[in-house]
Protein backbone atom coordinates (compact mmCIF):
# COMPACT_ATOMS: atom_id res chain seq x y z
CA UNK A 1 0.00 0.00 0.00
CA UNK A 2 1.44 3.66 -1.10
CA UNK A 3 0.42 6.91 0.46
CA UNK A 4 0.25 9.61 -2.04
CA UNK A 5 3.74 11.98 -2.81
CA UNK A 6 3.17 15.92 -2.98
CA UNK A 7 2.67 15.99 -6.24
CA UNK A 8 -1.01 14.10 -5.47
CA UNK A 9 -2.20 16.66 -2.79
CA UNK A 10 -4.79 19.13 -3.46
CA UNK A 11 -6.72 20.45 -0.31
CA UNK A 12 -4.75 21.21 2.98
CA UNK A 13 -7.02 21.13 6.47
CA UNK A 14 -5.32 23.35 8.73
CA UNK A 15 -5.54 24.06 12.52
CA UNK A 16 -5.11 28.08 12.83
CA UNK A 17 -4.82 27.95 16.13
CA UNK A 18 -4.33 25.54 19.19
CA UNK A 19 -6.70 28.28 21.49
CA UNK A 20 -10.27 28.25 21.51
CA UNK A 21 -13.00 30.57 23.68
CA UNK A 22 -14.86 27.23 24.44
CA UNK A 23 -14.21 24.08 26.73
CA UNK A 24 -15.88 21.43 24.83
CA UNK A 25 -15.66 18.19 27.38
CA UNK A 26 -14.99 15.23 24.61
CA UNK A 27 -11.85 18.02 22.44
CA UNK A 28 -8.93 17.01 23.67
CA UNK A 29 -7.84 20.73 24.31
CA UNK A 30 -9.23 20.39 27.90
CA UNK A 31 -9.50 17.84 30.04
CA UNK A 32 -13.06 16.44 29.67
CA UNK A 33 -14.20 19.89 29.77
CA UNK A 34 -12.08 21.23 32.84
CA UNK A 35 -8.53 22.25 33.27
CA UNK A 36 -6.78 23.04 29.78
CA UNK A 37 -4.74 20.55 28.47
CA UNK A 38 -1.16 20.45 30.35
CA UNK A 39 0.75 18.67 26.85
CA UNK A 40 -1.04 21.90 24.71
CA UNK A 41 1.15 24.49 23.06
CA UNK A 42 -0.61 27.76 23.10
CA UNK A 43 0.56 28.55 19.37
CA UNK A 44 -1.07 30.04 15.99
CA UNK A 45 -0.42 30.45 12.41
CA UNK A 46 -0.19 33.93 10.65
CA UNK A 47 -0.48 35.30 7.81
CA UNK A 48 3.51 35.47 7.57
CA UNK A 49 4.01 31.97 8.11
CA UNK A 50 0.85 31.62 5.16
CA UNK A 51 2.70 33.91 3.00
CA UNK A 52 6.14 31.59 3.61
CA UNK A 53 4.98 27.96 3.40
CA UNK A 54 2.17 28.53 0.53
CA UNK A 55 3.73 30.86 -1.78
CA UNK A 56 1.66 32.09 -4.85
CA UNK A 57 3.02 29.38 -7.32
CA UNK A 58 2.50 26.86 -4.60
CA UNK A 59 -1.50 28.01 -4.38
CA UNK A 60 -2.02 27.70 -7.95
CA UNK A 61 -2.04 24.18 -7.91
CA UNK A 62 -4.15 23.54 -5.09
CA UNK A 63 -7.66 23.13 -4.99
CA UNK A 64 -9.19 23.40 -1.11
CA UNK A 65 -8.36 25.10 2.78
CA UNK A 66 -10.04 23.66 5.51
CA UNK A 67 -9.98 25.78 8.33
CA UNK A 68 -10.86 23.50 11.15
CA UNK A 69 -7.88 21.51 13.64
CA UNK A 70 -8.01 19.48 16.54
CA UNK A 71 -7.52 21.61 19.67
CA UNK A 72 -9.03 25.33 18.70
CA UNK A 73 -10.93 27.23 16.83
CA UNK A 74 -10.41 30.08 13.72
CA UNK A 75 -12.34 32.72 15.06
CA UNK A 76 -9.78 33.19 17.62
CA UNK A 77 -6.92 33.29 15.63
CA UNK A 78 -5.55 36.92 14.93
CA UNK A 79 -4.80 36.52 11.28
CA UNK A 80 -8.00 34.23 9.98
CA UNK A 81 -9.46 37.24 7.50
CA UNK A 82 -6.00 38.03 6.10
CA UNK A 83 -4.78 34.61 5.57
CA UNK A 84 -8.03 34.15 3.88
CA UNK A 85 -7.93 37.51 1.82
CA UNK A 86 -4.73 36.30 1.13
CA UNK A 87 -5.99 33.06 -0.55
CA UNK A 88 -8.78 34.19 -1.97
CA UNK A 89 -6.79 36.85 -4.03
CA UNK A 90 -3.99 34.66 -5.22
CA UNK A 91 -6.18 31.66 -6.33
CA UNK A 92 -9.74 32.62 -6.95
CA UNK A 93 -11.08 29.68 -7.66
CA UNK A 94 -9.62 27.60 -4.40
CA UNK A 95 -12.52 26.38 -2.34
CA UNK A 96 -12.14 28.19 1.50
CA UNK A 97 -13.92 26.33 4.28
CA UNK A 98 -14.15 27.07 7.76
CA UNK A 99 -15.37 24.93 11.14
CA UNK A 100 -16.52 27.01 14.48
CA UNK A 101 -18.49 27.56 17.65
CA UNK A 102 -19.46 30.97 16.22
CA UNK A 103 -19.39 32.56 19.75
CA UNK A 104 -17.09 35.39 19.01
CA UNK A 105 -15.65 38.43 17.24
CA UNK A 106 -17.77 41.17 15.54
CA UNK A 107 -19.91 41.80 12.51
CA UNK A 108 -17.55 42.96 10.37
CA UNK A 109 -15.44 40.18 10.66
CA UNK A 110 -18.15 37.71 10.06
CA UNK A 111 -19.39 40.13 6.98
CA UNK A 112 -15.43 40.09 5.38
CA UNK A 113 -15.52 36.01 5.85
CA UNK A 114 -18.90 35.81 4.15
CA UNK A 115 -17.01 37.65 1.51
CA UNK A 116 -13.69 35.52 1.23
CA UNK A 117 -14.97 31.17 2.10
CA UNK A 118 -16.89 29.25 0.18
CA UNK A 119 -18.49 27.90 3.07
CA UNK A 120 -18.28 28.18 6.89
CA UNK A 121 -19.92 25.38 9.12
CA UNK A 122 -21.24 26.43 12.65
CA UNK A 123 -20.91 23.42 15.29
CA UNK A 124 -23.87 24.45 17.81
CA UNK A 125 -25.45 21.40 19.37
CA UNK A 126 -28.87 22.87 20.87
CA UNK A 127 -30.92 25.53 21.54
CA UNK A 128 -30.54 28.35 23.78
CA UNK A 129 -28.59 27.46 26.46
CA UNK A 130 -28.92 23.53 25.88
CA UNK A 131 -26.18 24.58 23.13
CA UNK A 132 -23.77 25.37 26.17
CA UNK A 133 -24.33 22.03 28.12
CA UNK A 134 -21.78 20.67 25.68
CA UNK A 135 -20.04 23.69 24.05
CA UNK A 136 -19.24 25.01 27.76
CA UNK A 137 -18.55 28.60 27.81
CA UNK A 138 -20.01 30.08 24.45
CA UNK A 139 -22.90 32.38 24.19
CA UNK A 140 -26.39 31.51 22.55
CA UNK A 141 -26.54 35.44 22.15
CA UNK A 142 -22.93 35.88 20.34
CA UNK A 143 -23.66 32.90 18.26
CA UNK A 144 -26.75 34.11 16.41
CA UNK A 145 -25.38 37.50 15.98
CA UNK A 146 -22.39 35.77 13.98
CA UNK A 147 -24.62 33.54 12.01
CA UNK A 148 -26.90 36.50 10.94
CA UNK A 149 -24.02 39.11 10.51
CA UNK A 150 -22.54 36.32 8.13
CA UNK A 151 -25.29 35.56 6.28
CA UNK A 152 -27.05 38.75 5.80
CA UNK A 153 -23.29 39.76 3.93
CA UNK A 154 -24.25 36.57 1.56
CA UNK A 155 -22.47 33.76 3.00
CA UNK A 156 -23.28 30.19 2.73
CA UNK A 157 -23.84 28.51 6.50
CA UNK A 158 -24.35 25.20 7.65
CA UNK A 159 -25.32 23.64 11.09
CA UNK A 160 -23.25 20.92 12.18
CA UNK A 161 -25.48 19.45 15.31
CA UNK A 162 -23.76 16.58 17.57
CA UNK A 163 -26.67 14.86 19.20
CA UNK A 164 -26.76 13.99 22.46
CA UNK A 165 -29.28 12.61 25.27
CA UNK A 166 -29.94 16.21 26.52
CA UNK A 167 -30.49 17.87 22.73
CA UNK A 168 -31.96 15.00 21.25
CA UNK A 169 -35.90 16.53 21.75
CA UNK A 170 -34.57 20.13 20.11
CA UNK A 171 -33.67 18.24 16.66
CA UNK A 172 -36.71 18.77 14.75
CA UNK A 173 -36.84 22.90 15.97
CA UNK A 174 -33.28 23.43 15.28
CA UNK A 175 -33.42 22.34 11.76
CA UNK A 176 -36.92 24.31 11.56
CA UNK A 177 -34.66 27.11 12.68
CA UNK A 178 -31.66 26.11 10.20
CA UNK A 179 -34.07 26.46 7.82
CA UNK A 180 -35.60 29.84 8.44
CA UNK A 181 -32.44 31.38 9.08
CA UNK A 182 -31.12 30.52 5.75
CA UNK A 183 -29.01 27.91 6.42
CA UNK A 184 -28.09 25.94 3.11
CA UNK A 185 -27.62 22.51 5.40
CA UNK A 186 -28.46 21.33 8.81
CA UNK A 187 -26.26 18.13 9.47
CA UNK A 188 -26.71 15.90 12.32
CA UNK A 189 -23.71 14.51 13.92
CA UNK A 190 -23.44 11.04 15.84
CA UNK A 191 -20.26 11.26 17.67
CA UNK A 192 -17.94 8.46 18.20
CA UNK A 193 -16.40 9.37 21.01
CA UNK A 194 -18.20 7.40 23.68
CA UNK A 195 -15.63 5.25 22.85
CA UNK A 196 -12.82 5.41 24.89
CA UNK A 197 -9.90 2.92 24.42
CA UNK A 198 -12.33 0.57 23.01
CA UNK A 199 -14.54 0.96 26.04
CA UNK A 200 -18.31 2.24 25.32
CA UNK A 201 -18.90 4.62 27.60
CA UNK A 202 -22.88 5.37 28.52
CA UNK A 203 -22.11 8.33 30.59
CA UNK A 204 -19.25 10.32 29.92
CA UNK A 205 -18.25 12.40 32.99
CA UNK A 206 -17.94 16.19 32.27
CA UNK A 207 -15.11 17.77 35.06
CA UNK A 208 -14.82 20.90 36.80
CA UNK A 209 -11.49 23.26 36.30
CA UNK A 210 -10.86 22.02 39.88
CA UNK A 211 -11.44 18.50 39.67
CA UNK A 212 -14.87 16.43 40.43
CA UNK A 213 -17.53 15.54 38.10
CA UNK A 214 -20.14 18.73 37.02
CA UNK A 215 -22.57 16.55 35.08
CA UNK A 216 -22.84 13.47 32.72
CA UNK A 217 -22.82 13.80 29.33
CA UNK A 218 -25.24 10.24 27.65
CA UNK A 219 -25.76 8.87 24.40
CA UNK A 220 -28.83 9.97 22.88
CA UNK A 221 -31.96 7.08 23.59
CA UNK A 222 -32.78 7.17 19.76
CA UNK A 223 -31.07 4.50 18.22
CA UNK A 224 -31.08 6.22 14.78
CA UNK A 225 -29.03 8.85 16.40
CA UNK A 226 -26.19 6.62 17.44
CA UNK A 227 -22.95 6.08 15.49
CA UNK A 228 -23.67 2.33 14.15
CA UNK A 229 -19.69 2.40 13.51
CA UNK A 230 -19.04 3.16 17.57
CA UNK A 231 -22.38 -0.13 17.85
CA UNK A 232 -20.05 -2.22 16.36
CA UNK A 233 -16.74 -1.67 17.81
CA UNK A 234 -18.42 -1.86 21.14
CA UNK A 235 -19.39 -5.04 20.48
CA UNK A 236 -16.27 -7.05 18.68
CA UNK A 237 -16.28 -8.91 21.67
CA UNK A 238 -19.15 -10.64 20.74
CA UNK A 239 -16.99 -12.00 17.44
CA UNK A 240 -14.30 -13.15 20.27
CA UNK A 241 -11.66 -10.07 18.99
CA UNK A 242 -10.32 -7.31 21.39
CA UNK A 243 -10.34 -3.77 20.53
CA UNK A 244 -6.47 -3.66 20.52
CA UNK A 245 -6.28 -6.69 18.18
CA UNK A 246 -9.11 -5.43 15.61
CA UNK A 247 -7.09 -2.25 15.08
CA UNK A 248 -3.47 -4.05 14.39
CA UNK A 249 -5.49 -6.52 12.10
CA UNK A 250 -7.92 -4.26 10.03
CA UNK A 251 -7.42 -3.21 6.69
CA UNK A 252 -6.40 0.18 6.32
CA UNK A 253 -7.88 2.64 3.76
CA UNK A 254 -6.37 6.11 3.93
CA UNK A 255 -8.64 8.76 4.05
CA UNK A 256 -5.81 11.06 3.48
CA UNK A 257 -5.60 9.31 0.15
CA UNK A 258 -8.61 9.16 -0.51
CA UNK A 259 -8.95 12.83 -0.25
CA UNK A 260 -5.56 14.13 -1.51
CA UNK A 261 -5.47 16.02 1.99
CA UNK A 262 -2.46 16.71 4.27
CA UNK A 263 -3.03 18.22 7.76
CA UNK A 264 -1.21 21.36 9.45
CA UNK A 265 -1.43 21.55 13.07
CA UNK A 266 -1.27 25.16 14.83
CA UNK A 267 2.23 24.54 15.86
CA UNK A 268 3.25 24.41 12.23
CA UNK A 269 3.89 20.79 11.53
CA UNK A 270 2.34 18.72 8.69
CA UNK A 271 0.68 15.44 9.18
CA UNK A 272 -1.30 13.10 6.11
CA UNK A 273 -4.32 13.78 8.76
CA UNK A 274 -5.66 15.36 11.71
CA UNK A 275 -5.73 12.13 13.36
CA UNK A 276 -2.06 11.66 13.19
CA UNK A 277 -1.83 15.76 14.20
CA UNK A 278 -3.65 14.53 17.82
CA UNK A 279 0.04 14.36 19.57
CA UNK A 280 -0.98 16.56 22.66
CA UNK A 281 -2.86 14.18 24.94
CA UNK A 282 -5.00 15.57 27.18
CA UNK A 283 -4.79 12.14 29.25
CA UNK A 284 -2.34 9.52 28.61
CA UNK A 285 -3.60 7.62 25.27
CA UNK A 286 -1.63 4.55 23.20
CA UNK A 287 -2.85 6.18 19.99
CA UNK A 288 -0.71 9.17 20.88
CA UNK A 289 2.06 7.74 22.26
CA UNK A 290 2.47 5.22 19.16
CA UNK A 291 2.51 8.79 16.77
CA UNK A 292 5.45 10.25 18.73
CA UNK A 293 7.22 7.26 19.25
CA UNK A 294 7.28 6.90 15.29
CA UNK A 295 8.31 10.96 14.97
CA UNK A 296 11.18 10.08 17.47
CA UNK A 297 12.20 7.63 15.23
CA UNK A 298 13.07 10.49 12.66
CA UNK A 299 16.65 12.01 13.67
CA UNK A 300 15.57 15.63 13.77
CA UNK A 301 12.50 14.42 15.18
CA UNK A 302 9.29 16.81 15.11
CA UNK A 303 11.44 19.79 13.60
CA UNK A 304 11.81 17.34 10.76
CA UNK A 305 7.71 17.79 10.04
CA UNK A 306 7.59 21.57 10.50
CA UNK A 307 6.44 23.39 7.25
CA UNK A 308 8.39 26.95 8.59
CA UNK A 309 11.41 24.41 7.94
CA UNK A 310 10.81 22.81 5.09
CA UNK A 311 8.78 22.30 2.23
CA UNK A 312 5.73 20.85 1.65
CA UNK A 313 7.23 18.46 -1.03
CA UNK A 314 10.33 17.62 1.66
CA UNK A 315 8.33 16.89 3.88
CA UNK A 316 5.79 14.55 2.29
CA UNK A 317 7.80 13.16 0.38
CA UNK A 318 10.03 12.66 3.11
CA UNK A 319 10.63 9.09 5.69
CA UNK A 320 7.29 10.11 7.83
CA UNK A 321 4.93 10.01 5.21
CA UNK A 322 6.30 7.29 3.10
CA UNK A 323 7.87 4.82 5.44
CA UNK A 324 7.15 5.31 9.33
CA UNK A 325 3.17 6.06 7.92
CA UNK A 326 2.82 3.64 5.53
CA UNK A 327 4.11 0.59 8.09
CA UNK A 328 1.76 1.97 10.40
CA UNK A 329 -0.89 -0.36 8.28
CA UNK A 330 1.09 -3.25 7.68
CA UNK A 331 -0.91 -6.13 9.40
CA UNK A 332 2.05 -8.40 9.58
CA UNK A 333 4.90 -5.72 11.56
CA UNK A 334 2.68 -5.48 14.27
CA UNK A 335 4.95 -3.10 16.40
CA UNK A 336 4.64 -0.14 13.42
CA UNK A 337 1.12 -0.53 13.74
CA UNK A 338 -0.48 2.79 14.17
CA UNK A 339 -3.66 2.31 16.11
CA UNK A 340 -4.84 5.87 15.47
CA UNK A 341 -5.28 4.29 11.56
CA UNK A 342 -6.81 1.40 12.38
CA UNK A 343 -9.18 3.21 14.57
CA UNK A 344 -9.92 6.18 11.99
CA UNK A 345 -9.64 4.15 8.45
CA UNK A 346 -10.03 0.73 9.29
CA UNK A 347 -13.02 -1.34 8.21
CA UNK A 348 -15.06 0.05 10.95
CA UNK A 349 -15.85 3.60 9.76
CA UNK A 350 -17.29 4.88 12.88
CA UNK A 351 -15.72 9.04 10.92
CA UNK A 352 -18.04 8.54 8.01
CA UNK A 353 -21.19 7.53 10.00
CA UNK A 354 -21.33 9.91 11.81
CA UNK A 355 -23.25 11.59 9.60
CA UNK A 356 -25.49 8.28 8.37
CA UNK A 357 -28.88 7.65 9.34
CA UNK A 358 -29.76 4.59 11.15
CA UNK A 359 -28.07 2.48 13.01
CA UNK A 360 -28.79 -0.80 11.26
CA UNK A 361 -26.80 -4.21 11.12
CA UNK A 362 -23.14 -4.41 12.98
CA UNK A 363 -20.77 -4.35 10.51
CA UNK A 364 -18.98 -7.44 9.35
C1 LIG B 1 -11.69 20.54 17.44
S1 LIG B 1 -13.00 21.03 16.47
C2 LIG B 1 -12.30 22.44 15.59
C3 LIG B 1 -13.36 23.33 14.94
C4 LIG B 1 -14.21 24.18 15.86
N1 LIG B 1 -13.52 24.57 17.02
C5 LIG B 1 -15.50 23.45 16.19
O1 LIG B 1 -15.59 22.90 17.28
O2 LIG B 1 -16.40 23.47 15.35
C6 LIG B 1 -13.03 19.83 15.15
C7 LIG B 1 -14.34 19.14 14.95
O3 LIG B 1 -14.60 18.28 16.04
C8 LIG B 1 -15.97 18.31 16.28
N2 LIG B 1 -16.29 17.75 17.58
C9 LIG B 1 -16.18 18.31 18.79
N3 LIG B 1 -16.62 17.47 19.74
C10 LIG B 1 -17.02 16.34 19.11
C11 LIG B 1 -17.59 15.11 19.53
N4 LIG B 1 -17.84 14.86 20.81
N5 LIG B 1 -17.87 14.19 18.58
C12 LIG B 1 -17.64 14.40 17.28
N6 LIG B 1 -17.12 15.56 16.81
C13 LIG B 1 -16.82 16.52 17.72
C14 LIG B 1 -16.28 19.77 16.12
O4 LIG B 1 -17.67 20.01 16.06
C15 LIG B 1 -15.55 20.06 14.84
O5 LIG B 1 -16.33 19.66 13.72
S1 LIG C 1 -15.15 24.70 19.98
FE1 LIG C 1 -13.96 23.19 18.83
S2 LIG C 1 -11.82 23.53 19.48
FE2 LIG C 1 -13.11 24.64 20.90
S3 LIG C 1 -13.31 23.27 22.63
FE3 LIG C 1 -15.06 22.91 21.25
S4 LIG C 1 -14.46 21.27 19.86
FE4 LIG C 1 -12.61 22.04 20.88
S1 LIG D 1 -5.46 7.91 10.26
FE1 LIG D 1 -3.85 6.90 9.07
S2 LIG D 1 -4.92 5.81 7.48
FE2 LIG D 1 -6.33 7.34 8.28
S3 LIG D 1 -6.09 9.18 7.04
FE3 LIG D 1 -4.67 9.34 8.71
S4 LIG D 1 -2.76 8.48 7.93
FE4 LIG D 1 -4.39 7.78 6.58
Amino acid sequence: MRIYSASQVYRVHVELTTRCNAACPMCPRTRAGGEQNPNLPLTELTLADFQAMFPPAQLQRLKQFLFCGNYGDALVARDTVPICEYLRRENPKLRIKLVTNGSGRDAAFWAALAKLVTTVTFSIDGLYEVNQIYRRRTSWDRIMSSVQAFLAAGGRAEWDYLVFRHNEHQVTEAAALAAQLGFAKFNLKRSQRFLVEGQAVERFPVLKVGGGVAYYLELPSQPDYQNSGFVSLSSLHKRGQSYRDYLHATRISCKAVRDEQVYLSGSGHLFPCCWLGQIYDSWPSVMAAEIRARIAELPDGLAALDLRQHSLAEIIDGPFFQQLVVRGWNPSEPQGRLSACGRMCGEIDTHSRQWESGSGPPSP
